[in-house]
């Protein structure tokens, strides 16, 4: 193989799912599978993850659920970044709406009907002022709710938030927040069933932040939410590994057919490195297209024409640490993989 290739290890996917499920059991794992599930492939990711035990899906925007619901995965799937004039095709597709605002809820009341009532997840903001409703909005939210799935237009199945997982404190007094969100929730006359928080950070580190649900991201595909402990530490493997062939040696360096170009992060660090079999490469520059890379002292020299270099995953340095190397985290680093690199799913 001549070219970059992204190569999906469904295979460690798998472990990671079901090593996630068991560790918060009886939670259940809503997995995040935004943004072509983190630049891994949506479909093909969720089909796996269903099978490792991720029992629903956290899929961002309603146009990624209809894609999954016409790959007929027929799992319940929560969008919660949508325009108004969305809603009508979310409720067709049978897609859990995460609802903010009263517009919002009008809308799906107006259009969901008790044949097929909208399905609401409704959200309160505990502090990361990203939506949900404030502590004021959130008492009306609650009986408009309540009014609506009375007469049978909506069905009110979650109540959630998402945790700023800045420090376990923050996480705490979120919580707290959103412990009183539901009380109130419940007095208005709901009876939500599925309650959830937290994503991968808070999933890993606090039992009280796990509910009913844990809308695990990151963690799934191997990729450690902290700077330490790293996935390794954690029991997760890289899902993700992206390589590319030595396309030209010389006397004192070689050239890597991989670059910005391809979405692979620049980042000035003399530690950087690529791995070939299991030999160490340090990474000098690139460009649009290839890197350069050198020998530290002990790898020998010189490397093969058309040998594999691995530039993160399996093999080679973990997502986090290239991203640490370059100023970002781990998420960055797949997320950035260009979508046309080849790309195989084993
Ligand atoms: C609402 C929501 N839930 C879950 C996640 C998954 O987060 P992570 O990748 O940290 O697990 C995200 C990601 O930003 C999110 O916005």
């Amino acid at each position: 193989m001549t070219t970059p290739l992204i190569s999906i290890s469904h295979a460690n996917l798998r472990h990671n799912v079901a090593t996630l499920a068991s560790r918060v059991a009886p939670s259940e794992v809503m997995m995040a599978v935004k943004t072509n599930a983190y630049g891994h492939g949506l479909v093909e990711v969720c089909q796996t993850a269903l099978e490792a035990g991720a029992t629903s899906f956290a899929v961002l925007e309603i146009a990624a659920a209809i894609d999954l619901r016409n790959a007929g995965i027929s799992a319940p799937l929560f969008a919660w970044l949508f325009g108004d004039d969305e809603i009508p095709a979310g409720i067709d597709h049978q897609v859990d709406l995460g609802i903010s605002r009263r517009e919002q809820l009008s809308i799906a009341g107006a259009y969901g009907k008790p044949t097929n009532p909208a399905i609401v997840h409704l959200k309160i903001d505990t502090g990361l002022t990203r939506n949900g409703a404030t502590v004021n909005q959130w008492p009306s939210l609650c009986e408009e709710a309540a009014r609506l799935e009375k007469i049978g237009n909506i069905r009110v199945v979650g109540v959630w938030t998402h945790l700023a997982d800045a420090t376990p404190q923050d996480d705490e007094d979120a919580l707290e927040l959103f412990r009183a969100a539901v009380d109130i929730a419940r007095q208005a006359g709901l009876t939500p069933s599925i309650l959830h928080a937290g994503a991968s950070s808070a999933g890993l580190r606090s039992d009280a932040s796990r509910l009913d649900a844990v809308r695990f991201g990151i963690a799934a595909y191997g990729v450690s939410p902290f700077d330490s402990p790293t996935a390794n530490d954690l029991g997760l493997r890289p899902v993700m590994t992206v390589s590319a062939p030595v396309t030209h040696v010389t006397a004192d360096h070689a050239l890597v057919g991989i670059g910005f170009g391809h979405g692979i992060l620049t980042g000035d660090n003399d530690e950087r490195f690529v791995r070939i079999g299991s030999d160490t490469y340090r990474v000098t520059d690139i460009g649009v297209d290839s890197m350069r890379i050198v020998p530290f002292e002990n790898s020998p020299w010189p490397v093969l024409l058309g040998a594999r270099a691995i530039i993160f995953g399996d093999g080679g340095p973990s997502a986090e640490q290239l991203g640490a190397w370059c100023g970002t985290i781990g998420d960055e680093v797949v997320t950035s993989v260009s979508p046309h690199i080849r790309r195989t799913h084993n």
